[in-house]
């Protein structure tokens, strides 16, 4: 531990259960001293486990349903009631795709669908930036991140209208970056992490093979959720004071392949199979 948070307030969103990226997170937070309140929907406080995550960290539980402007703002009142002003760091680590658990292609999407996974996925993270910069909640010099993948870049096979939405997240990240970097110097970036077996993850068919192909193409294999948990206290800690408005890759390389060895002696005995 390095102490890199103590003295830090913030909130964190999207723990659902110990699998989930955000309880990974807030462990970590939590070690290097950081203090914060958790959030997520009614129902994600029905069906996971936050209460076992707040109880170990200390931490209260504000309910919200991140597509509504009024619950953010309540959450936002709140932590800044309970830490007495300005807080200085947020996760955003909110997905979720209906076409995606339905099974529903990318030529045969529902726009009622569509619509829910951008307005869950990416406009949540537009109204969560709103609504600390109107109230001015976050500190000079805060930092906010939000999760990403690589499909907002590249063609990832099933991952749906999930792509449009990291795609829009990077872009809002980028936008309100320069706005709240200008005005009150706030940082804003995305992280894209490499696959990891959670809830959210699990809904993508076939996440075990990309999970396993990301693994072997990646030089220094997948970044686990602790790695990420690692990047995430790194960005909130004074170390990254002038990293805004990117998408930085925790992926093990995976981002910068083409062709490994690997892949390439694999893909030729395939050819010499047929
Ligand atoms: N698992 C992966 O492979 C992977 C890779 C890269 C990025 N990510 C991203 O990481 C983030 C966290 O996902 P995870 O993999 O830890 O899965 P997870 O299922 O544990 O977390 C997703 C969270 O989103 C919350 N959520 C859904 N709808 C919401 C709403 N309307 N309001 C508030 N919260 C809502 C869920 O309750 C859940 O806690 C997501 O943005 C995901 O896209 C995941």
């Amino acid at each position: 531990m390095y102490n890199l948070l103590k003295g830090k307030k913030g909130i964190i969103f999207g723990a659902l259960d110990s699998k989930s990226i955000a309880w990974h997170v807030a462990e970590r937070c939590h070690e290097e001293g950081a203090e914060f309140t958790l959030s997520n929907t009614p129902v994600a406080l029905r069906l996971g486990t936050l209460n076992e995550l707040a109880d170990k960290c200390g931490a209260e539980i504000i309910p919200a349903d991140a597509t509504s402007v009024e619950e953010l703002e309540n959450v936002f009142k709140r932590t800044m009631e309970k830490f007495g002003g300005k807080i200085d760091f947020v996760l955003h680590a909110i997905g979720m795709s209906m076409n995606i658990r339905k099974g529903r292609t990318y030529d045969n999407i529902d726009y009622g669908f569509y619509q829910k996974s951008l307005d869950i996925s990416a406009w949540s993270f537009h109204k969560v930036l709103q609504v600390a910069y109107k109230l001015d909640a976050i500190k000079e010099w805060g930092s906010i991140v939000a999760l990403s993948y690589i499909a907002g870049q590249r063609i990832f096979y099933k991952y749906c209208d999930m792509a449009d939405a990291k795609a829009l997240l990077e872009s809002i990240a980028r936008s309100f970056g320069y706005i709240y970097g200008r005005d009150r110097k706030v940082r804003i970036n995305t992280i894209s992490q490499s696959p990891v077996l959670t809830t959210a993850g699990s809904g993508v068919e076939g996440i075990d093979k990309l999970f396993d192909y990301a693994d072997k193409t990646s030089p220094l294999g997948n970044a686990t959720a602790d790695d990420c948990a690692n990047y995430c206290v790194a960005m909130f800690s004074d170390l990254t004071k002038r990293v805004t408005m990117q998408n930085l890759y925790n992926d093990g390389g995976f981002s910068s392949m083409g062709m490994s060895e690997q892949a390439m002696e694999v893909y030729s005995k395939g050819i010499d199979i047929q």
